[in-house]
């Protein structure tokens, strides 16, 4: 049992950045903020660190990490980038760098297998959020980092989450208060053609990517649960992830159907509702347990989606109801991660 440091920090945490920095240096654990979720970070370069992290989050050790960096040029360090893929990643990298997409692209012989899960490619993030990007620096080598949360719980967006996760099992947590995405960053593939796929919806969506120019396949993981021997593209994707024990039920209709629906189930079993601070007055006098999303738009669904998630088996219900969300724009991404934690249970109101 190792004694895990919690810290708060902000621009005037030197020493801690600096402390924080050695231990993964020395091939400890440190998670930390970044702009999507907290990270469970390690040094990329060393096999036996990157072992670490397998280990705290009982993860199983075929799903690769994705690498963190601080400075844009690095990628060209850990990444073959050579003709119409060095074209596109530029593209993306000058759009969306530093920010929420992680880019997949062909690895060089210095990250270990133990961080790709024995893929040949590597998966590179350049975070925007300024905690993040400096504890990096402070490293002075690349971080792997998967979502610091124990396999199988949602992924943390604040350091209590990671608290109730990794106390004891890793060296310090950086507490920068809550992540203001959310959700587990837009992770894409770069073929040597330049062909880009995308893997994992996040705050980088489909949209911003057409906007550019740029045309992009989608994953069929993305977009329904996989069959028998069907294989996603992030191995990741193939986990049933964020799945509370309380059944979760995705159900689609107007607004006044679902009100009408929760009313009914209220009267029949211990129910509870994953709702928006609209939804209240309409469903305030029911007998149920709700838990609100904040206020109803993608980007708070976004943002609390996780945090409510671990707080559903708590309520003591038989079965938690929620809207299945529309999917433009940020709502993919949101879609993708509830209908996870549904198992794909949805209804549909007439
Ligand atoms: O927002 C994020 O990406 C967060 C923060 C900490 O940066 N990290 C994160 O890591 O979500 P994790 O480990 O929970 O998810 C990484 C995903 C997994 O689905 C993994 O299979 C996929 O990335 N991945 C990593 N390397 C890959 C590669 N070389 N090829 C395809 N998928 C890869
Ligand atoms: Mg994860």
């Amino acid at each position: 049992m190792l004694k895990t440091e919690l810290y708060r920090v902000d621009a005037e945490s030197g020493a801690i950045f600096a402390r924080a920095g050695r231990i993964l240096r020395e091939g400890g654990l440190v998670a930390f903020p970044t702009e999507t979720v907290y990270g469970l970070g390690a040094n990329a370069l060393d096999a036996d660190a990157a072992k670490k992290i397998y280990a705290a989050k009982g993860r199983p050790s075929d799903n690769p990490l994705i690498v963190h960096i601080a400075d844009r040029a690095d990628a060209h360090k850990y990444a073959h980038l050579e003709g119409k893929a060095a074209e596109v990643f530029d593209k993306l990298a000058e759009a969306f760098w530093p920010g929420p997409l992680t880019i997949v692209l062909p690895k060089r012989e210095c990250i270990p297998d133990t961080v790709t899960g024995g893929l040949d490619s590597v998966a590179i993030r350049l975070p925007s959020d300024e905690n993040a990007r400096r504890l990096i620096a402070a490293a002075g080598v690349p971080v792997a980092a998967p979502s610091a949360n124990r396999s199988g719980k949602p992924s943390p967006t604040t350091a209590a989450h990671v608290m109730e996760d990794m106390d004891g099992r890793i060296d310090m947590i950086l507490d920068g208060g809550s992540c203001t995405v959310g959700l587990e960053s837009t992770i894409v593939s770069v073929a040597q053609d330049g062909a880009l796929t995308l893997l994992r919806p996040g705050g980088i969506t489909l949209e911003m990517f057409e906007a550019l120019g740029l045309e992009i396949a989608v994953d069929p993981a993305v977009l329904r649960a996989l069959g028998e021997g069907e294989k996603p593209l992030a191995p990741g994707m193939k986990y049933r992830h964020y799945a509370p024990d309380t059944p979760l039920v995705l159900v689609e209709g107007s607004d006044a159907d679902f009100y009408a629906f929760l009313c009914r189930e209220a009267k029949e079993k211990k129910t509870g509702a994953l709702i928006f601070d609209e939804d209240i007055p309409h469903i305030r006098d029911f007998p149920l347990t709700f838990l609100s999303l904040g206020s109803r738009s993608a980007d708070e669904e976004a943002r609390n989606l996780f945090a409510r998630l671990r707080q559903t088996d708590a309520c003591g219900c038989d079965v938690f109801y929620a809207r299945l969300p529309d999917r433009g724009g940020l709502g993919l991404a949101v879609w993708n991660r509830i209908l996870k934690a549904a198992g794909y249970q949805t209804i549909t109101l007439k």
